[in-house]
């Protein structure tokens, strides 16, 4: 889709945000353990919450419970001042210190597009408490991503330039500890986008969200709800027990729920609001769509993102258009 389509990538003026992705004031501004899981034996994974952009991180223990994945670690961000920090990590890096866990990767689900990632500011505090640095893994079609952008933020090459360590094809295997990890291309909320097979726990990232939720917006720039359909079905086509584990969780306020991380396979074929093996998907994930607003960090997130998290400048580009016959 062209840029010309979502004028909202140029323009950051609001348009009426949908229910279940606006951002609430009245959320507590801190990060906590969540300690709501579809299965409480899952102990091997610790997911922390970021309130404010409603973002799921998740340390993931290998079998042995010595090793251990971060996936989609955020950082904190204040647009009006433009400070940056990393208090949110704090709780999970602390935690991954005073057990010795050893994180041997860092792993993007895709370019976020709604909060600053952690993955860089993790690893350099990772490296200063462990024998090794983790390193930061993403999916391969993150080039694709930054060819896209690079322009509109003025990203030369030698910016983008080895800003991940780890370019995943799907299918790809990574092991850590006693366990592995297997990539899963899941496209249509953006190109580059992966999910994580851990076991019998898929890290789905911004594909599908809680069944009350439904699935992600599909219409940045090389993003597609067509795509976006036949990652879905690939998802639900894996074993019903198989647990669904979301990048974001936006509870609907008339159902008074706790945040949560996961479902099964099972229940979101049977449940999720958008179903996405029923006919109409790509139509109803369209129209929806057209009503959402920009993503609040839209920007600073893109650029600082694209470069695995480098603040490369002291300042973000904030691309205008003006409108005047509004
Ligand atoms: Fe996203």
């Amino acid at each position: 889709m062209s840029s010309l389509a979502r004028p909202w990538l140029l323009d950051a003026s609001a348009k009426p945000a949908s229910p279940g992705t606006a951002i609430s004031s009245a959320t507590p501004s801190t990060s906590k353990l969540g300690l709501v899981t579809c299965d409480p034996t899952n102990d091997h994974i610790l997911p922390f919450f970021h309130a404010p952009t409603f973002t799921w991180t998740y340390l993931v223990l290998d079998s042995s419970r010595t090793r251990a994945v971060v996936i989609d670690p955020a950082l904190d961000y204040d647009a009006a001042s433009g400070h940056i920090s990393s208090a949110s990590l704090q709780p999970l890096v602390g935690l991954i210190r005073d057990r010795g866990y050893q994180v041997t990767h860092i792993l993007e689900t895709h370019v976020h597009a709604d909060h600053l990632t952690g993955a860089r500011r993790l690893k350099t505090l990772l490296a200063q408490q462990q024998a090794a640095p983790p390193v930061i893994g993403i999916g391969a079609g993150v080039t694709k991503v930054q060819r896209q952008f690079a322009t509109r933020y003025g990203l030369d090459d030698a910016a983008l330039a080895d800003s991940f360590d780890l370019l995943l094809e799907s299918d790809a295997t990574l092991a850590f500890g006693q366990s592995t990890c297997r990539v899963m291309h899941l496209p249509g909320h953006t190109p580059d986008h992966v999910g994580y097979m851990i076991d019998d726990c898929l890290f789905a990232g911004d594909s599908i969200f809680m069944p009350d939720v439904g699935t992600a917006r599909a219409d940045f720039p090389g993003g597609s709800a067509t795509q976006l359909a036949q990652s879905l079905t690939t998802l639900l086509e894996l074993p019903d027990d198989t647990k669904v584990f979301v990048g974001h969780d936006y509870p609907p306020p008339q159902t008074g729920r706790p945040e949560m991380t996961c479902s099964t396979v099972a229940e979101q074929r049977q449940r999720n609001i958008h179903s996405p093996h029923l006919d109409g998907f790509v139509e109803l994930r369209t129209h929806r769509d057209a009503g959402l607003a920009a993503p609040r960090l839209l920007h600073p997130s893109l650029q600082f993102n694209l470069v695995g998290g480098r603040l490369l400048r002291n300042h973000f580009v904030i691309p205008v258009q003006a409108d005047w016959a509004a």
